[in-house]
């Protein structure tokens, strides 16, 4: 009885899906004309010979081996690297490299389909990628007023995955005003081996520390620039700058992932200066918040016990207005999210971002779109929550049985978010509340419109 009903409903499927089958036929996406538009725009800044992917996507040969594991990254928002989560806060980035919807479900359909390759006639011409060897700013500012080069570092063939952090002085003998930077990993291959490289100014300041940080263990540091491929410069907004003092010195931060060769490799820092005695209305400031709260000089309480979830929040009063520039969560491999919420003076709330899926692999800055640039009065409360999955369930996770602190290495902790803070005077943040409020109707179209 059974069977006879299962081979019915079997034929009555095979019958029934025939004409469904054959229109899918007609819409099944192809490497030729649907894939490869995609992966020249959202991949290849990557995955192309000889730069930081493990493998190249530009041809149909190359990318259809790894079909299935682009189903399991695309479909988990893994690649391309970008883990904001898009259904919480602020969703519009100056350096959104994503997929959208559409895209996702193309390449899934794709991969479902058994990757079909198409007509070659639909085959897009190569994408041309121009050479990186050279500051790309340089085209707009002329050479660099100051280049600021970290020592090589030789990755063997085979090694696990190293942060290196060493620094080199600045060589500034005044207060200078940045306007502009540039950084780019430098040697033969160099591309292959640096996954990211982050330059930190590190500089005596004399600014109340409130501003920058709420870790009494965090002096004058700053993080000036983090190299992004596909993101070559950074040009400061009109009126805007960084200040760079004597005595000041660059700490790198690089990871560098063997790939089977021996490859040697520095980074390069550019930097263009405002004339001498030009000076930007505006200072940006690079802040570091704790995640956490309750750290005495020395010893900072981070406490995650071993096979748990532990959260932890802190809470920072901004004591002057502000209007902040982008958000990046840091956290190593227990790490699984982090969000940032402001509370007004007035009492409201807003979600301004969070990670949901950390992924230690990728320190992404999130830059916020001029329009959308969180603009808050000073008193505004941001409240930092993080969260670590100290579990089994945790895929990164080396060892689930062990407690887990505070600490620089990998395989402690840390939790703080790096943000981008341009401060404002009171008559200065009514102007530039007044133009975001001028803008309000265009934004609320485009929400709208997402
Ligand atoms: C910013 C650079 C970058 C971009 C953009 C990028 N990738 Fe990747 N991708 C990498 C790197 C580096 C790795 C290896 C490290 C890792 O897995 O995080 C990787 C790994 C992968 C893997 C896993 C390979 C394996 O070993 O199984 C897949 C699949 C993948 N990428 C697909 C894509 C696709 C598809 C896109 C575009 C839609 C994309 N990536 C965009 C840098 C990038």
């Amino acid at each position: 009885m059974l069977r006879v009903s299962t081979a019915l409903t079997f034929s009555a499927l095979l019958i029934s899906s025939l004409p469904a089958a054959a229109a899918d036929n007609a819409t099944t996406p192809t490497f030729t004309k649907d894939i490869a538009p995609i992966f020249q725009q959202k991949c290849e800044s990557c995955h192309r010979p000889d730069n930081m992917a493990p493998m190249s996507l530009m041809t149909y040969e190359e990318a259809r081996p790894w079909a299935k594991s682009i189903a399991s990254r695309v479909g988990a928002r893994q690649m391309p690297p970008w883990h904001i989560d898009k259904t919480v806060g602020i969703q519009k980035f100056k350096n959104d490299r994503s997929l959208n919807d559409d895209q996702i479900e193309t390449i899934l359909a794709w991969v479902a389909a058994g990757s079909p390759k198409g007509d070659p006639k639909d085959m897009p011409a190569a994408r041309v990628w121009k050479d990186e060897s050279g500051w790309s700013m340089a085209n707009k500012f002329g050479a660099p007023d100051l280049v600021v080069k970290s020592p090589d570092y030789t990755m063997p063939p085979v090694a696990q995955d190293a942060w290196w952090r060493p620094s080199n002085a600045t060589g500034i003998t005044e207060p200078r005003w940045v306007r502009a930077i540039e950084i780019r990993p430098v040697g033969k291959n160099a591309r292959k081996i640096t996954h990211h490289a982050l330059a930190r100014l590190q500089q005596p300041e004399d600014m109340d520390p409130a501003l920058f940080t709420n870790d009494p263990n965090v002096a004058g540091d700053g993080l000036f620039m983090e190299w992004a491929v596909g993101k070559n410069g950074d040009e400061m907004r009109p009126d805007s700058g960084r200040l760079m003092l004597p005595n000041s010195k660059i700490v790198w931060e690089m990871h560098y992932h063997a790939v089977g060769e021996e490859i040697t490799a520095h980074t390069e820092l550019a930097v263009w200066f405002y004339a001498k005695g030009q000076e930007p209305k505006h200072r940006e400031v690079l802040a570091l918040f704790n995640t956490f709260s309750g750290s005495a000089p020395g010893g900072r309480s981070l406490d995650i016990q071993p096979n748990a979830v532990t959260t932890t929040e802190s809470f920072v009063t901004l004591k002057q207005n502000a209007r902040i520039e982008n958000f990046q969560a840091h956290m190593h491999m227990r790490g699984k999210g982090m969000s940032m919420e402001a509370i007004f003076p007035d009492g409201k709330r807003e979600m301004l971002s969070q990670v949901t899926d950390f992924n230690f692999n990728w320190h992404n800055m999130y830059i916020y779109d001029d329009d959308v640039a969180p603009l808050l009065p000073k008193g505004t409360i941001l409240h930092l929550l993080a969260w670590y999955d100290n579990t089994k369930a945790n895929r990164s996770n080396p060892d689930p049985d062990q407690w887990v602190g505070w600490g620089d290495r990998t395989v402690d902790e840390m939790g703080h978010a790096w943000l981008n803070i341009t401060y404002y005077n009171d008559e200065e943040f009514k102007t530039e509340t007044a133009a975001r409020a001028a803008k309000t109707v265009n934004t609320t179209a485009d929400r709208q419109q997402q």
